[in-house]
């Protein structure tokens, strides 16, 4: 198969799951559903179904984990947005959560949607050992070492010029973390724990590339295209490596750590050709 109709394969499988794990029975379930059923590139749960096939596991329990891993990323983007945070009004191509329900509406359908996460991950077709593993992953990129400690981090630094080390630091808990933690629970649902610590590295290492490039988008791509606010960084006067070294040179570092990634992927996976292609996909995306 080839590897754009194995992505649309994967992300077919997490749609419809999604659409499953998310019924619709008031205006919060409402609100949570109108920017978890938004389309998204769901990258997360397909890196933690491909980690599990790479691993020789089967996709049952690696699709109910992963659709909870996009679920907490969708409660994290949903309070990123709000007035408090990063103050944006589009994503994933429509109004924010915020603009269409009220701002505490949007608090409680991302509060509600990092409960459903965990509930996701606990519920999935796996061993009890591997969903409580897998639980545990998820909740060290939620907390204060993960999406939680790198937003502070970022909200911290708007306006202040922040050493290289301490950007390297915030890029690896506000998104790291999480795509680190969708890999490592692939291997989990494999029941392929010794594996976790290489898909993990995996993880961080396309985590810096990912930020750096979604910088570089946000000054050089359009609204249209992104489905996002363009210019939303400069805007809030965040410390990014953009602002600090420059155009050429973070993509230097995207391609260095694209590579970094994709020799994890030779070394500790025997080269799975899908996630290499995607690996590099991803050091190019357009949004
Ligand atoms: C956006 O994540 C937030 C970052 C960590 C840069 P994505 O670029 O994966 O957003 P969606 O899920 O495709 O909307
Ligand atoms: C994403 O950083 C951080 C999250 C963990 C949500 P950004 O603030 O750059 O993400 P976008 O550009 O709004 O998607
Ligand atoms: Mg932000
Ligand atoms: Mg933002
Ligand atoms: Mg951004």
């Amino acid at each position: 198969m080839e590897n754009k109709t194995r992505l649309e394969r994967d992300r077919e499988l997490i749609e419809r799951r999604l659409q499953e794990l998310m019924p619709r029975r008031d205006r919060l379930t409402e609100a949570m559903g109108y920017s978890l059923l938004a389309g998204g590139k769901r990258l997360r749960p397909v890196l933690t179904l491909e980690f599990c096939r790479a691993c020789g596991g089967e996709d049952a329990p690696a699709l109910d984990m992963g659709c909870g891993v996009e679920m907490l990323h969708t409660y994290s983007l949903i309070h990123d947005d709000l007035p408090a945070m990063d103050n944006d009004e589009l994503r994933r191509g429509k109004p924010t959560n915020h603009v269409v329900y009220g701002e505490w509406m949007a608090l409680l359908a991302g509060d509600a949607l990092q409960a459903e996460a965990f509930s996701s991950v606990l519920c999935a077709p796996a061993s009890a050992e591997a969903r409580a593993e897998a639980a545990r992953i998820l909740a060290e990129a939620a907390g204060a070492r993960g999406i939680c400690g790198g937003q502070f981090l970022d909200l911290d630094g708007e306006g202040r010029r922040l050493s290289p080390e301490e950007i390297t630091l915030l890029n690896r808990q506000k998104t790291g973390a999480l795509l680190s933690a969708a890999c490592r629970m692939g291997c989990v649902a494999a029941s392929r724990p010794d594996l976790a610590s290489a898909a993990g590295d995996y993880g961080q290492a396309l985590g810096l590339a990912f930020q750096l490039r979604d910088d570089l988008l946000d000054e050089e791509s359009t609204t249209e295209e992104l489905g996002k606010p363009v210019g939303s960084d400069e805007k809030n006067a965040k410390a990014t490596m953009l602002a600090l070294y420059g155009a050429e040179q973070c993509r230097a570092m995207v391609r260095e750590e694209t590579e970094r990634a994709c020799r994890i992927l030779e070394e500790s996976f025997g080269s799975p050709g899908f996630l290499l292609w995607l690996t590099r996909e991803l050091a190019e995306r357009k949004n």
